[in-house]
């Protein structure tokens, strides 16, 4: 990235448009606004997960076609959130929707496995290299038995994970995710700091948390924690701070440093995950971990996961002695829905979709930021991509701590009042595409980002 001049950003002029947008959004969720007050009487705080309901108030959602979605009030987006990335097969794909109704006239759950199991498995051994797979119901399960598995093989206790990476809500991994800049610590010596109430003080002793891109500091960790670590899970392109990509030589770098000391790699390809190539971060960076989490993208829309390891790790599991169970896993309705779209939808022409439909997004927006001399840069590969609102580039988590929220809100206040719904949260969130989003959609999202850039530095 090139240095060029940027204009200062003033908080008052962005607290003024915040109110502006805030008004002209209002009147148009009425419907979401007063259906809340019905929800909330039977439902905690009126939604089904904390994380929907985000600044300025939860949006209740009708249905959603190919790359558009309608709100209760009728109100249509083109849409990149897609269920915080899920989506990027589209909503209601016919080949997903025939293959759901296809199984669910012949039975939804059976607790037994079905004979979907090896086209999936088969698809993923393709994509990500490795060897075996176990399916599960959500990117949460993936990482929880991720960790276990590691500690499984190893018979050590302590994890590595990276500062400011979510990794699902269980209490192995729910450290140091949006970390309080108050309370972090130093860099080379994070404070491993519960993301969430309940969770026990005596987990986090066994997380070591670490800067992101850093292999001195994981080498550091590994010798403090000599012959205690069973692993490290990482998410190979950070994607819960905007997108922040592995700088060359450090996913192979840990793999090296952590197999030197007997401990294990995953990566958490949750978000990545058959989105920013077809075989995801794999593929993208040409490093194959020992154990792959996925969730979101590979099963179109139904709840999923699916984690993926060596033989070795699988070992346990194969002989009877680790259980990984769960009623719902490899459910058929999740398992027809996976097939298809993985093996019919999200092939890898999809992917040069994804490409094109992204070129437009990066070069569009990155004009505007020099047009308007805005304090930013865009990031991304794939379906996944995010305008990240530094002058200077984003290595890691503590980078992104001076980003004024307001600004990240502003941009998804101005994208949501021009039609384009794009995931709350904004300034730990990407953009998602999906394979019915066109460059015509990128152009739009790219008027209204113009339209913002403008507004800012005026
Ligand atoms: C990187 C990553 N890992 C794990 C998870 C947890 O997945 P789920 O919400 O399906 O439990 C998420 C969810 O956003 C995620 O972004």
């Amino acid at each position: 990235m090139s240095v060029r001049e940027t204009v200062e950003l003033d908080l008052d002029r962005i607290d003024a448009l915040i109110a502006r947008e805030e008004a002209e959004l209002e009147p148009k969720h009425r419907g979401s606004i007063e259906y809340r007050k019905v929800a909330e009487r039977t439902v905690a705080g009126g939604v089904a997960s904390s994380w929907q309901d985000a600044p300025p108030h939860a949006i209740y959602i009708d249905h959603g076609q190919g790359n558009r979605l309608w709100d209760i009030d009728g109100n249509e987006y083109i849409d990149f959130h897609l269920g915080y990335g899920a989506m990027v097969a589209g909503h209601a794909h016919p080949k997903i929707v025939e293959a759901i109704e296809r199984q669910a006239r012949r039975g939804t759950h059976f607790a037994q496995p079905t004979r979907d199991l090896d086209a999936v498995g088969e698809n993923l051994v393709d994509r990500f290299g490795l060897p075996l797979w176990r399916f599960c119901n959500s990117g949460t399960e993936a990482t929880l038995e991720a960790a276990r598995l590691m500690r499984a093989a190893t018979g050590r206790d302590v994890l590595i994970k990276i500062e400011g990476t979510y990794h699902g809500h269980h209490d192995s991994l729910m450290f140091s995710v949006i970390p309080d800049p108050d309370l972090i610590g130093p860099r080379e010596h994070p404070v491993t700091l519960p993301q969430a109430l309940g969770i026990p003080k005596a987990f986090g002793e066994l997380v070591r948390v670490v800067p992101f891109n850093d292999l001195a500091e994981v080498a550091r960790a590994l010798d403090e924690h000599e012959g205690n670590v069973a692993g490290m899970i990482v998410e190979p392109a950070m994607m819960n701070c905007g997108v922040i990509m592995p700088e060359p030589g450090y996913l192979q770098g840990l793999k090296d440093l952590l197999h030197a000391r007997g401990a294990f790699l995953a990566f958490d390809e949750v978000k990545t995950g058959a989105t920013i190539a077809y075989g995801g971060a794999v593929e993208a960076f040409g490093v194959t971990p020992d154990i792959v989490c996925l969730a979101k993208a590979i099963g179109g829309g139904l709840p999923c996961g699916a984690i993926g390891a060596t033989e070795e790790l699988f070992g346990p599991v194969v002989r009877g002695d680790y259980d990984m169970a769960g009623t719902f896993n490899g459910n058929p309705l999740t398992m027809a829905a996976s097939r298809a779209c993985l093996t019919e939808v999200l092939t890898r022409d999809a992917y040069e979709q994804f490409d094109a439909v992204h070129r437009v997004l990066v070069e569009g927006c990155t004009r505007a930021i020099e047009r308007f001399g805005l304090p930013a840069y865009v990031t991304g590969m794939g379906a996944k991509g995010s305008v990240i609102y530094s002058a200077t580039p984003v290595r890691e988590y503590r980078d992104t701590i001076g980003i004024d929220e307001r600004i990240t809100y502003l941009a998804w206040l101005f994208q949501q009042n021009r039609g384009v719904f794009k995931s709350p949260w904004s300034k730990q969130e990407t953009w998602t595409t999906s394979v019915f989003h066109t460059e015509e959609d990128a152009q739009r999202y790219v008027a209204n980002f113009e339209e913002f850039a403008e507004a800012v530095t005026a």
